[in-house]
């Protein structure tokens, strides 16, 4: 099978630190279907193909270990690169593309938009204008896609309008992460979980995806953004849909994306007594990261010395349905966090009754780990064997906390395949599971919106300073339901 792999934004922040690295590991281990071209699409005038390969390569110098190429390897990957420049404003622009795609006819031509998201309605209206929409095309949208529900829609109509869903890849790298299938794997694989996967049995749900990094160098795309819009409609939500969904009669992708979409129905809305109480914003301020003080996100390139935009948000998320009434789900996620520190924890209810002594609030608890490592640990209480001591008085030994723990990289190497590695390679061979559709997309969008509008007007985000866990307000929205955010530093 032949494939021509467009990327628009060939120069851009997600090529060169995600896409890049992703495409030469399928390459390197012969993932990627021969005879294939990545073409890479910008405005720079003052590249061409050498040029282009020679800034990639450049990309990788920083490389080390065992994800770094060899030359030989480079330069077989290399061949496979090509530069093409463009204005996206320029129908002429588009038919030079449909020139260079039609020359060779690929089975598959894979369009990547990872542009900034205005951009979006036009390329694809340039795409169909050229004559590019045919039945070989697949489309990759990048999130976000819109910045409300709006304008999602209008993406989405636009696109819709010269392309069937199924040609349209809306990519949340989030479900290619090995420990998110994993949870499919767990939870719809296993018997073990899904009779206690309930409110009966749980007590609450948290997820955090904490980052340490600040904005970088995406100041002026974040300070438009904010954490709401960059992981929390997307991200978070999709995992939220991952562990509360009932499961699917099959692993297809409509199939899936059928009980995605009734959990995202099933949030309960937000009312202005629940945007008061459960919704959580901040922004950092200077601090300590990596033991070195850093600015406050005001002070960094590209952002708006009045910013309001929040770098942190915490939630209170409840699904209304048979399964899940009355269970919290917490979400929150932050740049310029603690630690860098993605997780799902779910905590179990206690025992109705009490007969050993055990540490307070120990508790049964189910964690799978997102990142820096990632595995799934499962948190019980036992008698620690080795305890001679007992105290007058205590029938058998007090309980201990012990874990069951399975470390993927141990278990299944470090050579695993990485999420945006998945999901080119899934693109490129059509499969949609891990792809979002958009009236799962909508929703989301439609959920979240009541907080846009009510941060917009409201007194502004809460002051944390960088190297913490955000605004003290976040333990204390669910410390109201007599709970903490688990294993905090
Ligand atoms: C992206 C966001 O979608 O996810 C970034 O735009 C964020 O702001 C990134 O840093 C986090 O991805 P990961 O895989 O490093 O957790």
């Amino acid at each position: 099978m032949s494939f021509d792999l467009v990327l628009f934004g060939g120069t851009g922040d997600l090529a060169w630190r995600k896409l890049m690295p992703a495409l030469f590991q399928a390459f390197r281990h012969g993932s990627l279907p021969e005879g294939g071209r990545i073409i890479g699409v910008a405005r720079d005038d003052n590249l061409d193909d050498d040029k282009y390969r020679a800034l990639i390569q450049s990309r990788f110098d920083a490389v080390e270990g065992a994800k770094r190429p060899n030359p030989e390897e480079f330069k077989k990957f290399a061949s496979m690169l090509h530069y093409l420049r463009m204005d996206l404003s320029k129908p002429q622009d588009y038919a030079a593309l449909a020139e260079l795609l039609n020359a060779r006819n690929a089975d598959t031509v894979v369009m990547y938009v990872a542009t900034a998201p205005n951009l979006f309605t036009q390329v694809v209206e340039q795409i169909a204008a050229a004559g590019l929409n045919t039945p070989r095309t697949r489309i990759v949208l990048e999130k976000p896609l819109g910045h409300d529900l709006a304008s999602n829609r209008a993406i989405n109509e636009a696109v819709g309008k010269v392309l069937d869903e199924k040609q349209v890849f809306r990519i949340d790298h989030y479900l290619g992460k090995p420990s998110v299938q994993n949870l499919f794997a767990m939870r719809f694989g296993n018997a073990l979980f899904e009779p206690i996967w309930r409110r009966e049995h749980i007590a609450n749900i948290q997820i955090t995806i904490a980052e340490d990094l600040g904005v970088e160098k995406r100041g002026a795309f974040y300070d438009q953004t904010g954490a709401l819009r960059d992981m929390v409609q997307n991200h978070a939500l999709q995992l939220v849909c991952a562990i509360a969904m009932e499961p699917p009669i099959n692993a297809h992708a409509d199939a899936l994306r059928d009980e995605k979409l009734k959990v995202l129905r099933s949030l309960k809305p937000w009312t202005p007594e629940t945007l008061g109480l459960h919704a959580v914003r901040g922004q950092y301020t200077s601090g300590t990261a990596y033991g070195e003080r850093v600015p406050g996100y005001k002070d960094e390139a590209g952002i708006d010395p009045q910013s309001r935009t929040e770098t942190f948000v915490a939630l209170r998320a409840e699904i209304a349905n048979w399964r899940w009434a009355g269970v919290p789900f917490y979400i929150r996620t932050g740049k310029r966090l603690a630690s860098r520190d993605a997780r799902i924890e779910i905590n179990f209810r206690p025992t109705p009754h009490a007969i050993f002594r055990a540490p307070a609030g120990a508790v049964n608890k189910l964690v799978i780990n997102l990142q820096p490592k990632d595995g799934l640990e499962l948190h019980l209480l036992a008698q620690a064997q080795n305890n001679r001591k007992r105290s007058v008085g205590d029938a058998v030994q007090p309980l201990a906390p012990v874990q069951l723990d399975l470390d993927f990289d141990k278990r299944f190497g470090s050579e695993r395949v990485g999420a945006y590695e998945r999901l080119l390679l899934d693109v490129i061979d059509g499969r949609l599971n891990l792809f979002v559709r958009s009236d799962e997309q909508e929703e989301a969008w439609r959920w979240v919106e009541p907080l846009i509008d009510s941060w917009a007007t409201d007194g502004g985000p809460r002051p944390y300073a960088a190297g913490t866990w955000g605004p003290s307000a976040s333990s204390a929205m669910i410390a109201r339901d007599g709970f903490a955010w688990g294993e905090e530093q």
